[in-house]
């Protein structure tokens, strides 16, 4: 579609056209044209059991029918009841209480505001500063902008936010060009550096994905990396935030992603595969300990909430999506999907020298391009690589998402891949297929030179 047409204010900018998107099946969707897309994203990571589900529907037009909106000041909801009691279920020990937001920057606004409030209930006024690392996202909220470690998005408009930076535990490009494990893990030993260096007086939390989204292309840490954090926030009495925006609800193929290291967080943020974009919804996962502060406290309620969060026809959406997860074990299968997705993906990277590096867990899988394999020298920013890939495999029929900057800085090159969880293999090789195709039509035009020296 044209600009010129629409009355949209796009944020890809004024020049940008889109196709006109009209149905989804699956893991594909359908445009105006009837041009059919492999959507290898997920709609930005949020499709968990796929386009179309009819019965989520229905489950929210029931609810639309019995009750639309409550002010939650006053009065719950049944479905609210029913799916935070789901969700504190699916959660590790001693996290119960659950605080819904609309999505994922309310919902890490909203763990950032409680974390500053829990140091004030227990008489530590000072500690109003979260740390955050580089490569990473949290949203678009001034706070969470600030504590993103995203140069794209931050850049422009972070500016009288004082919130900390630690490196990420990027082994693929290490910061410190290191290796594990001789670096004895330095990017974890990192965040105790920095709260020396900032006064731990001044730090509230420290907030990470647990594997790295689309700022980083599914960046995994080392073993042992998040036992070394937790120990590091208890020692300095600062909260660990899970932010589990795309890792939770099983995308990488355990309820919450955080599990796979066998570590408890002090709060846990999630939202994109909790209603599979049926309808809009964020999740805050609150550990026991932190309730435990407020309930004997004088303080008489805790403020942090928005409008529609909680709304009770995005309850229903969620409580019946992850009835369909249950019911059709589609957190397993995306733990075997996505072995199988990514065995798939490192054969193409035997035969593509492009590919330096592939990556992840269950479903949420990256792949860092590079000119050098040996060396990991990525190919100049100004390639616009990344760009080209992202818009030829669209044309090609797949949707990806990809970034810039994996290294130090603008340079860097990544995407992101992470279908609904209903993928099947024959839909894994089509897509590896169509990627394959991409990246060669994408060497010959920018006359790419890949070595391995
Ligand atoms: C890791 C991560 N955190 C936070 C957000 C922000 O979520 P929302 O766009 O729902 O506000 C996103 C969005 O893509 C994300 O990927």
């Amino acid at each position: 579609m044209e600009q010129a047409e629409s009355h949209v204010f796009y944020p890809m900018g004024f020049n940008h056209s889109y196709s006109v998107l009209e149905s989804g099946k699956g893991v594909c969707v359908y445009d105006s044209e009837g041009k059919r897309y492999l959507d290898g994203i997920g709609g930005t990571h949020v499709i968990s059991i796929g386009h179309g589900v009819a019965e989520i529907g229905e489950a929210m037009a029931e609810q639309a029918k019995k009750l639309c909106f409550v002010h939650k000041a006053q009065f719950t909801t049944a479905v609210q009841e029913r799916l935070a009691a789901r969700i504190a279920a699916m959660a590790p020990a001693e996290m119960n209480r659950v605080a819904f937001a609309t999505g994922g920057s309310t919902a890490n606004e909203m763990a950032c505001q409680l974390a500053l409030y829990y140091h004030q209930e227990r008489g530590k006024p000072s500690k109003t500063r979260i740390i955050g690392r580089w490569h990473s996202y949290h949203g678009r909220t001034m706070a969470t902008l600030a504590v993103s470690g995203s140069m794209f998005v931050r850049r422009g408009l972070v500016h009288n936010f004082d919130f900390p930076h630690i490196q990420a535990p990027h082994c693929y490009q290490c910061p410190y060009k290191l290796t594990y494990p001789n670096c004895q893990l330095a990017c974890a030993e990192d965040l105790a550096k920095t709260l020396e260096q900032e006064n731990p007086d001044t730090i509230a939390a420290f907030i990470a994905e647990p594997i790295v989204g689309g700022a980083g292309s599914a960046i995994v840490p080392p073993p042992d990396y998040y036992q070394k954090i937790r120990e590091i926030c208890d020692f300095y009495d600062i909260l660990f935030i899970s932010e589990e925006i795309i890792t939770g609800f099983g995308r990488t193929g355990k309820n919450f992603g955080i599990e796979h290291w066998n570590v408890t967080p002090d709060i846990i943020t999630a939202t994109k595969a909790l209603s599979s974009g049926y309808a809009p919804i964020g999740a805050m996962i609150v550990h026991d300990r932190i309730c435990k502060t407020f309930k004997d406290s004088s303080r008489p309620f805790i403020p942090i909430s928005f409008t529609y969060a909680g709304h009770p026809i995005s309850c229903a959406a969620a409580l019946a999506v992850q009835d369909y997860i249950a019911e059709h074990n589609l957190i397993e299968q995306c733990a075997a999907r996505g072995e199988y997705l990514k065995g798939k993906l490192k054969d193409l990277a035997d035969r593509e020298l492009l590919i330096g590096d592939v990556r992840g867990k269950g479903l949420l899988i990256g792949l860092e391009f590079v000119r050098d394999r040996t060396s990991r020298e990525p190919f100049p920013f100004a390639k616009k690589l990344t760009k080209t890939i992202v818009k030829t495999a669209l044309e090609n029929g797949l949707i990806i998402r990809g970034r810039n900057g994996t290294g130090m800085g603008k340079d860097g090159d990544h995407i992101l891949i992470s279908p609904p969880f209903v993928i099947t293999e024959e839909e894994c090789d089509e897509l590896v297929e169509i990627l394959a195709t991409t990246i060669a039509q994408v060497k010959k035009s920018l006359n790419l030179v890949c070595v391995e020296s």
